[in-house]
């Protein structure tokens, strides 16, 4: 549900009939290898925010499609990132989703090559050595690694150009406002789909099921109940003039502040938010592939993804909240995180129902409605990416 990636057209929506992406594209191995690499193993991916890793030493594993990635804080507390693979004969560094290591170096546990932090050979067991091996040529397969406001990211491409030059990187105004660097993980919550990471990236670009799907969400943003994102997919908007209606011009109901169970906020809320951002409700920003964050005046939701097979997606949310809500004794987690949690839950429903229709043998593709323009966005995006020319 991103109203980010439009640029203010006259009227929203699709004014043609559009076929979706082949269905066989959510389920053929080779269409899913076409997409990890021309997509995964290219763009910047996000990975986690940076204090998870919280003292030198730590250290995170991740797997992208088949992908293996070593997250390391070295001791002066900078971040690296490897191929979690031995520059001998190929074993896995880590197996472990996360730990802290026992020493300030990597050693493989084959036949243990070590590796200083920084990724360089430091030392094999071998007695006998050719004369023209060289441990400067073994250091540890280096992966480009960026952070920006707190969040790390990746880039799998060894010929990554700076995250800062990356096409997407001058949409970040969205969420300006909000004091992302200073934000702590405060909740998070993890699922294996049974989908293809394509089928939760459609169902986040467009409102047409939230009326029937998502009955809480739909209460306290009236325009989603309408099946539409903004005022402007709205054929006539024109018309509507300079209305309030939360129903017709969007943003959150009268007397809701939030996305909670009740609408009210928590009691500490961002302070250099804009009068327009208070009153939006939600501010999207999204970094196709693999991540989007809904920002509102509390707190700060973080929805990431990453392929694990054709028809398995990795999904992990993480809400963020500043040190005073964390700090506050009153404050009441599970409340916090009890509406996004729901609506997610609704989606995940979703996707994987959603998955296992497109197998059908008569289904070769589908159909697009107007107000599904930002999924024929996102089908545009990725056939963009998949062009190997
Ligand atoms: S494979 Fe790592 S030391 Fe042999
Ligand atoms: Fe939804």
């Amino acid at each position: 549900m991103s109203d980010i990636l439009e640029a203010e057209p006259e009227v929203n929506g699709l004014t043609q009939v559009k076929p979706t992406l082949p269905s066989n594209w959510y389920f053929d191995p080779a269409q899913y290898h076409r997409e990890l690499r021309n997509i995964w193993y290219r763009n910047w991916i996000y990975l986690c925010r940076s204090e998870t890793l919280d003292a030198p030493l730590a250290f995170r594993t991740f797997e992208i499609g088949d992908q293996n990635v070593l997250l390391v804080r070295d001791e002066n507390g900078a971040l690296n990132a490897f191929h979690n693979t031995c520059r001998h004969r190929g074993a896995v560094l880590k197996t472990e989703p996360s730990g802290r290591l026992q020493a300030r170096a990597i050693t493989c546990p084959y036949h243990a090559w070590t590796y200083k932090l920084t990724g360089e050979l430091a030392r094999m067991p071998s007695k006998l050595c050719a004369p023209d091996f060289s441990k400067a040529d073994h250091g540890l397969y280096k992966i480009a690694l960026a952070e920006w406001n707190g969040f790390v990211f990746i880039n799998l491409d060894e010929n990554a150009g700076p995250f800062d030059a990356a096409p997407d990187r001058d949409d970040s105004a969205p969420v300006d406002n909000w004091p992302l660097a200073d934000l702590r993980v405060g909740h998070s919550v993890r699922k294996l789909l049974a989908c293809n990471w394509k089928v939760f990236w459609e169902n986040y670009n467009e409102c047409l099921h939230c009326a029937h799907a998502h009955p809480e969400l739909s209460d306290i943003v009236p325009i989603y109940s309408r099946g539409l994102l903004s005022q402007r997919d709205d054929p006539n908007w024109r018309a509507q003039g300079d209305t309030t209606d939360p129903k017709l011009k969007g943003g959150l109901k009268i007397g809701a502040e939030t996305w909670s169970m009740d609408g009210r906020a928590l009691p500490y809320t961002f302070p250099k938010l804009t009068e327009a951002e208070r009153a939006a409700g939600q501010t999207y920003f999204t970094k196709l592939p693999s991540m989007y964050m809904v920002a509102h005046i509390d707190y700060v939701r973080i929805v990431h993804m990453r392929p694990l097979g054709p028809e398995q997606t990795e999904l992990t949310a993480e809400w963020l909240f500043p040190a005073e809500t964390l700090n506050d004794p009153a404050f009441d987690l599970p409340k916090a995180v009890e509406f996004a949690d729901l609506v997610m839950r609704q989606d995940v429903a979703l996707c994987e129902l959603n998955q296992k229709g497109l197998h059908s043998l008569r289904h070769r593709t589908g159909t697009l409605m107007p107000e599904e323009y930002l999924v024929h966005k996102l089908h545009n995006w990725v056939r963009s990416q998949l062009d190997e020319s």
